[in-house]
């Protein structure tokens, strides 16, 4: 049987560049000799994007907290279920653009239903924990500049106010605060090969 794979996480507020260092980190691990698979969320299985529609498309008020939050969590069981958990079975290593943290600070501390009530519907259903998180920390002020620059149509989230992206970024900062073994801080706001080399580094560092 495979040695398990690991499950590793990018997390970060609006324009942070995660998907652009998922990609590189991607690269480079192949080039290791890695069965490596890129996933996103919401989305990553063909369930689970037919929910990304009804998430990230109309207006911010579209869904209560609540009713958005059990959305992204049958999105993420589907996904666990049918695409993380079978690649880490085989030994792959899985990297994924956004997961639970997201639906802590975004649901939790942005659309404010409350951190601990979104982790208590999360260990209800018995929530995967990533072996590493990078969370790519930037002004959202500078990461809304950016996202406004790549010019793809807005998603609902980037639409709500910016005491909601600063809270996003406070609560980012409290979760890598509180799970320091698995969370690790990256200065978004420096040149995309300085940011790829210091993940680069960090991960070698911890899942040697
Ligand atoms: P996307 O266009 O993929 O944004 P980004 O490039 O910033 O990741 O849209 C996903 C949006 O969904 C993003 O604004 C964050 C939000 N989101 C939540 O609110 N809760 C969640 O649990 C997840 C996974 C994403």
């Amino acid at each position: 049987m495979a040695q398990r794979g690991r499950f590793i996480t990018f997390e970060g507020g609006e324009g942070a560049g995660k998907s652009t260092q998922l990609r590189l980190l991607k690269t480079r691990l192949s080039e290791a000799g890695r069965d490596v698979r890129v996933t996103r969320e919401p989305g990553g299985s063909p369930g689970a994007e037919d929910i990304r529609k009804l998430l990230v498309e109309g207006e911010p008020e579209r869904w209560t907290a609540l009713a958005e939050t059990l959305l992204f969590l049958a999105a993420r069981a589907d996904h666990v279920a049918r695409i993380i958990e079978p690649a880490l079975a085989v030994g792959a290593w899985v990297l994924c653009d956004r997961f639970a943290d997201s639906t802590v600070v975004y649901q939790g501390a942005g659309r404010g239903l409350g951190i601990e009530r979104v982790r208590a519907l999360q260990q209800q259903i018995g929530v995967l924990s990533p072996d590493l998180t990078f969370i790519l920390d930037i002004d959202p002020r500078d990461g809304l500049m950016r996202t406004d620059k790549r010019g793809a149509a807005e998603n609902r989230f980037e639409k709500f106010d910016a005491g909601f992206h600063g809270r996003l970024r406070d609560s980012f900062l409290q979760i890598a605060r509180e799970e320091p073994d698995r969370c690790i801080v990256v200065d978004a706001a420096r040149s995309e090969e300085v940011v790829a080399s210091d993940i680069w580094s960090q991960l070698k560092a911890r899942l040697a």
